[in-house]
Parts: structure tokens; sequence; C-alpha cells
């Protein structure tokens, strides 16, 4: 006992790590603008509510920034701040929205259009919504086949449309007198691509921008002129953007961080939520089946085989994570798992989402789960993106972490979150929200929690 209170008073305890950098957290000032790249049911229910939760007339469930507290020190303590208390966070009323869109829709039309959220809401924060216009998009048809818009810029290279891009996010920053950007992809999922040489390093990226590669999509622009301009990027869809070699290095080089992909919302929250408990119990399975129907925009884009193949690698790679399959043979090895999104118009964005799941028990017994949630995609996604811009820049002002280029501790919000080469991912959500409480604690200086508790019961 006289060992471990020493140990606990000493700073070389390993359960007691402690670094003091809270101080060092440049404090959030002056306005923080938010850049989208696509206007539609994500982005706008996004500003919406949050001019809502502004006005007082709704309070944002869903956030774990704005709803959430933090355990600090011992259970027996009783410090649980708001994180929002806690960390050294913007406000909301310091936020600014814009964004690029091929359609010309302002905020209110392109919410209008999404049919989200009720029309009388949708009237209160009316002002705020139409003064939101897009700026000209980015945009290749190759990659989104079902969308054609008028709204979008044209130049000889790749290489012109990211400066131009560049001096959208200059005059943005300006005009609106922003203190801090932070770029957050809520556009279209794009056609399947794999990685390439093209990709693979800043220097080839730069030289395929110029020649026009025809591997390099929209987004990856967009990303290379808000990482050039020390922007951090979030990507709420699952292209391939900055997991890629040359966007790694332009991040690491710029401080601009970088984090996961394709926002981790219904069947995929359910899926995380599901499979660490049956794992954590040893149970088996032998096949996971989930089916979508949805009629949003989003759920014609998907309909394309080029951009669903690009949604299937994401939302598939979660369970073999997460199982462990080679590590747990007898239970998981040769599992079947498939996954299928139908566009059906009538529901729009109240999409549902089954899944039957074929479990077995002692002496290898057969059982089955059924999960039928009939959720709303945006409404999901939201508060998502509004925790991942405020965490965005809160990384931006850390000196311990905005030179990672990748903020693995937000893979929590990611059906993909992105690692270094050559190390796997956290899929599990409860990994994944220790993680990320853990980090907050690390960077302001306050013990990790570890949930040993021997202490107690000296
Ligand atoms: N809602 C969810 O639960 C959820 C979860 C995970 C990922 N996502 C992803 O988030 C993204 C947005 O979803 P949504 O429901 O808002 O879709 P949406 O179709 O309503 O909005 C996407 C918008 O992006 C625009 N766009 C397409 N390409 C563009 C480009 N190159 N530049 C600028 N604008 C462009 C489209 O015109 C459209 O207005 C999709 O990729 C979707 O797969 C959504």
């Amino acid at each position: 006992m006289i060992v471990r209170l020493l140990l606990a008073n000493c700073r070389c305890d390993p359960y007691h790590t402690e670094v003091n950098s809270a101080a060092s957290i440049t404090p959030a000032q002056g306005k923080l603008g938010i850049l989208i790249p696509g206007l539609g049911a994500v982005s706008t229910t996004f500003i919406a509510g949050v001019e809502a939760i502004r006005q007082g007339i709704a309070k944002p469930i869903g956030s774990l920034t704005q709803m959430g507290t933090i355990r600090l020190g011992k259970r027996t303590d009783k410090r649980s701040p708001l994180l929002k208390e806690f960390l050294p966070l913007a406000q909301l009323d310091q936020l600014v929205f814009g964004g690029w869109d091929i359609y010309n829709d302002d905020c209110f039309q392109a919410a209008s259009h999404a049919e989200v959220l009720e029309k009388d809401l949708l009237e209160k924060v009316k002002p705020l919504l139409s003064s939101i216009k897009p700026m000209a998009a980015v945009f290749d048809k190759n990659y989104v086949k079902r969308l054609d818009g008028p709204n979008v810029k044209k130049a000889a290279t790749k290489m012109d449309l990211a400066e131009k891009l560049r001096e959208d996010i200059r005059g943005f920053k300006a005009d609106n007198k922003c203190d801090r950007l932070v770029m957050i992809w809520c556009g279209s999922t794009e056609a399947y691509r794999a990685p390439g040489a093209v990709h693979a390093s800043l220097e080839a990226f730069e030289a395929g921008l110029k020649a026009n590669h025809p591997d390099i999509a929209p987004s990856m622009i967009y990303a290379y002129a808000a990482l050039q301009e020390g922007v951090p990027y979030a990507n709420g869809a699952p292209n391939l953007t900055t997991d890629t070699g040359a966007l790694l290095s332009l991040s690491r080089q710029n401080n601009a961080p970088i984090c996961g992909k394709d926002f981790k919302t219904g069947q995929t929250l359910m899926k995380t939520i599901l499979a660490p408990g049956l794992k954590a119990r040893m149970l088996g399975l032998s096949g996971w089946f989930s089916t979508n129907i949805l009629g949003t925009r989003d759920g014609e884009v998907l309909d394309d085989p080029e951009s669903f193949k690009t949604k299937e690698e994401s939302k598939l790679s979660v369970l073999e994570h997460i199982l462990q399959p080679e590590l747990y043979p007898d239970l998981y090895k040769n599992f079947y798992h498939k996954v299928r999104i139908n566009y059906y118009p009538p529901r729009g964005d109240n999409k549902e989402g089954w899944d039957n799941i074929d479990i077995f028990g002692w002496l290898g017994y057969p059982m089955q789960i059924k999960v039928d949630f009939l959720c709303r995609d945006s409404i999901l996604a939201a508060p998502i993106v509004l925790d991942l811009v405020l965490l965005m820049d809160l990384a931006k002002r850390t000196p311990e972490l905005r030179g990672l280029g990748i903020q693995e501790w937000l893979s929590f919000y990611f059906k993909s979150p992105i690692t270094p080469p050559g190390l796997y991912p956290e899929h599990d959500l409860f990994i994944q929200s220790m993680k990320l409480k853990n980090t907050m604690r690390h960077i302001m200086g306050e013990e990790m929690i570890t949930h040993l508790g021997l202490e107690y019961y000296d």
C-alpha cells in the first residue's frame, strides 16, 4: 500500500501521465469561419441548427462538445465539468458560415429542398440561411455521375482551380473578419478511386494538378487549397481525399490538421456499438446483413455504383477491425458481411436501416438479432459537424496536436478513421470515446483515466 501511495504522488507513475500544456493553447478569440464544400441536407441542417440554438429555440442534442461532460480526477472528486467549459472551444456565437455548391440555391432554398427541418423552424432562421450563397464549385461529373449544376468554376488546369479556391478562402476570411477557418466536406460521395502514384507524394500530386491528372478528384482540390492556406480539413464523405501521402505531408508541413472520413451516423453507429459488445462477451458471428432505404439527393448519388463502391468500402471495413478474426478464428473467421443502400424517394431523409445479425453462443448454438433503425440521416450528422469543426479548430490552436497531421483522437466521429501507414484503425466506439476524452484531459494537463480504480480500496 505504501508503494502505491508513493506512486500515486509521483510523476513517474505510469497510470498518471501528466503534461501541462493547457496554457500553451491559443485562446479561441475572434470569429471562426466554417467553410463547407456541399451546401445540401447535412450542412444546411447543421447551420440552421446552430442558428436555432443561438436563438434559444432548440437544444444541441447529439453534440458532445455542447452537452457532454468529462470526469476529471478520482470518482470521489466529483469533478465533471461540461466539455465546453473545460476546453477552450470557440463559442457558437463566434461561428460564421460559407461554402460552395454546384447549384445556385442559397442555404434557405437548399434546406427547403432537403425537407429535413420543418417550415416553422426554417422561417425562424431564414435571415441567416438566405444570406449564405454558394461560391462557384470545383466539380467534375466523372466523380458524381448523377448530378449536374450551373455554379461551377472553369480554369485551364486543376492547379488553377486550386488557386481560385485559395482566393475564395482568403476572400471569405477577409470579408467576414475571421480570425481562423476550418473546412469540412459535406459534398456528395465521389466515385471510388484507389490511391495511386499521383497521390503518393506532394511533388507528384502538384505535378498532377498542373497536368489535369484524371485521378485527382474535386474533393482533393478543396483539401489541397485548405491545407495550403493552413486551414484544417475534415471529410464527411468516404472519398479518398486526405488519406494519401501527398495531402498527409502537406497537412504536417503546414500545421493544418486532418482527421478521418465519412461521418459515423445511422447504421454504422449501431454496428460499432453492438459489435464491441458481442466481442466483449465472446459471442460468435456468422453473418451481418445490412440494408437501407433513403430518398435524399445523397441516396440518389449513392444509387450510382461508382459512388456506392466508395461508401461500401467505408462501411465494410468496420466489422473486420472490431472483431479481429485473426485473433478469434473460432468466433469470427469467415463471417459474411453485406451492406446495401437503396434509393427510395418517398422516405426522403428519414432513412430506414435494417440489420439481420446471425450470432452463435455456447457450444455453437445459433441466435439472431434484428435491428430496425428508423433514423434521420442529417439529424444524426449535424451535431457531428458541429463537434468536428470546434475540435479541429482546437487541434489547430494546440501546439502538441497541430503538427501531427492526422487527429486520430477524432476517430470517434468517423466510419473510416485515418491512421499512419502500418497502424490499424480503432473502430470500437468505446475505445474511440476513451481515446477522445483522454486526449482532451492530456492537452489540458489533467490526469488520464485508466479505470484501474485500485486506489479506492486502499
Ligand atoms: N447524413 C448522414 O448521415 C451522412 C453520414 C455519413 C456521410 N454522409 C455524407 O455527407 C455528404 C453530404 O450528405 P447530404 O445528405 O448533405 O447530401 P446532399 O446531396 O444533400 O448534399 C451534398 C451537396 O454537395 C454538392 N456537391 C457535390 N459535389 C460538389 C462539389 N464538388 N463541390 C461543391 N458542392 C458539391 C451537391 O450539389 C449537394 O448540394 C454525402 O457525401 C454523404 O454521403 C452523410
